[in-house]
């Protein structure tokens, strides 16, 4: 069901600090922060050959990454995001295996429909869906 890998997402404390970074001493293309105020996360992502990185800081007070950073203060792999062709059916099938799919389908940083799944039911990974 899942296809290509769409991108590893890290969540960073100082997104400017992380950006510079991965523009100089990684030499990776790198774009503009874009506040996604709907998942309470400002996001830069880099494009690279075969996938992209999702950079993430917290936006806001009630963002659901700040107990991530809390806990891995100087940053960390927050999810994995992997395609599928169809969400709904991703869903329902998931559901159906007995894995806990966190909320309904929302729009996503690249404007098209996500899910989460539970870290616990899949190796201790936050895993993201993301209709292609
Ligand atoms: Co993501």
């Amino acid at each position: 069901m899942i296809g290509r890998l769409n991108h590893v997402a890290i969540a960073v404390p100082d997104l400017a600090a992380a950006a510079a970074q991965y523009k100089g001493a990684l030499g990776a293309e790198v774009g503009a922060p874009q506040n996604e105020p709907d998942h309470g996360v400002t996001v830069v992502f880099i494009t690279l050959p075969n996938t992209k990185i999702e950079l993430l800081t917290p936006l806001g007070p009630a963002s659901p990454i700040a107990g991530f950073l809390e806990k891995n203060p100087s940053g960390g792999i927050h999810h994995i995001c992997y395609e599928v062709a169809d969400i709904e059916a991703a869903a329902a099938r998931l559901k159906a295996e007995g894995a806990r799919v966190l909320g309904a389908p929302k729009i996503g940083a690249h404007g098209k429909p996500v899910i989460f799944l539970h870290p616990k039911d899949f190796t201790g990974t936050l895993i993201e869906l993301e209709q292609a």
